[in-house]
């Protein structure tokens, strides 16, 4: 099935032609040299600020490169594949991807796969582009876009992927087809427990998410867990940079994590599948 991206003022479907994305409106909005579109309205925000930082992303994908977080990868290509096992030329989108380490590697592992990646933060879908570019993934295509207003039309894709990123139930029940199925990741309660242990004088263990899916039914639910090691003070600062703890630490307390390294903490991964009934 060949998908369109929807034109974010009207709603007309985007055609690519001479390297610019054009809806019958005669909207316009070009491919970048990097290879992504941005589809995101500045109505009221400033995209320069929209997301993740550039230096977020930047320590996430150092951190991501180590492969420390690999097992999670290869689950989710897993349950991508058994998902979409017996749908011709299915539709993945992954909202909220980041630099795209994920997206890729999901892209990668599916044939006759239409995948697309979407993130508010220009410069992870910029990142995620690279990535792209050199893992020769084609069938990915990348957007500057919100999970809140996804640039695609009603029941247009099979699954969904949420990695440590926003959920709306709306839209993604909208976007997904009947049947379509949701994969939302999110921390176990003892994820990264031993490495907040060594910041704060009381750790405290991740409460779980609430998303209010009410468009949706869990259908499945696996947790993975195992430890890793962060082999440098520079991969222990990348990870604690990536997390929502780093902003409200203490730079005191961020200096607990000089000299760390090699040291062993736990990564816990939360995979649910949901599915969309309404
Ligand atoms: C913790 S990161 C996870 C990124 C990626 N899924 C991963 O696990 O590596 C959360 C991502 O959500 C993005 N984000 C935040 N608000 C968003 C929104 N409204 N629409 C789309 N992406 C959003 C951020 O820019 C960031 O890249
Ligand atoms: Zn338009």
């Amino acid at each position: 099935m060949t998908v369109n991206y929807r034109c974010p003022v009207c709603g007309e479907k985007l055609k690519l032609s001479e390297n610019s994305y054009r809806c019958r409106n005669r909207h316009c909005f070009d491919l970048s040299a990097k290879g992504y579109v941005n589809l995101l309205l500045t109505r009221g925000r400033n995209p320069a600020k929209a997301g993740d930082a550039p230096n977020m992303i930047r320590a996430r994908s150092d951190f991501l490169g180590t492969d420390a977080y690999k097992p999670l990868a290869d689950r989710l290509c897993e349950t991508v594949r058994e998902l979409t096992a017996g749908i011709k030329e299915p539709v993945v989108i992954d909202s909220g991807c980041g630099e795209g380490y994920y997206t890729v590697k999901i892209a990668s592992s599916l044939k006759d796969a239409a995948v697309f990646g979407i993130d508010i933060s220009k410069s992870g879908i910029a990142h995620a582009a690279a990535l792209k570019k050199a893992a020769g993934c084609n069938s990915l295509q990348l957007a500057v876009a919100s999970s809140f207003e996804l640039p695609f039309g009603k029941n247009t894709a099979d699954v969904l992927v949420s990695v440590f990123a926003p959920v709306s139930n709306d839209e993604y029940s909208r976007v997904l087809r009947p049947g379509g199925k949701l994969i939302v990741v999110s921390p176990t309660p003892m994820h990264l427990f031993r490495l907040k242990a060594l910041i704060y004088d009381e750790p405290y263990q991740n409460k779980p998410n609430r998303y209010g899916l009410r468009s949706f039914e869990l259908t499945n639910e696996q947790q993975l867990e195992y430890s890793f090691t962060l082999a440098t003070d520079k991969q222990a600062a990348d990870l604690f940079a990536m997390t929502p703890y780093y902003y409200k630490t203490s730079p005191e307390a961020k200096a607990r994590l000089i000299g760390c390294a090699p040291f062993e903490t736990e990564a816990g991964f939360l995979i649910q599948v949901f599915t969309k009934i309404i």
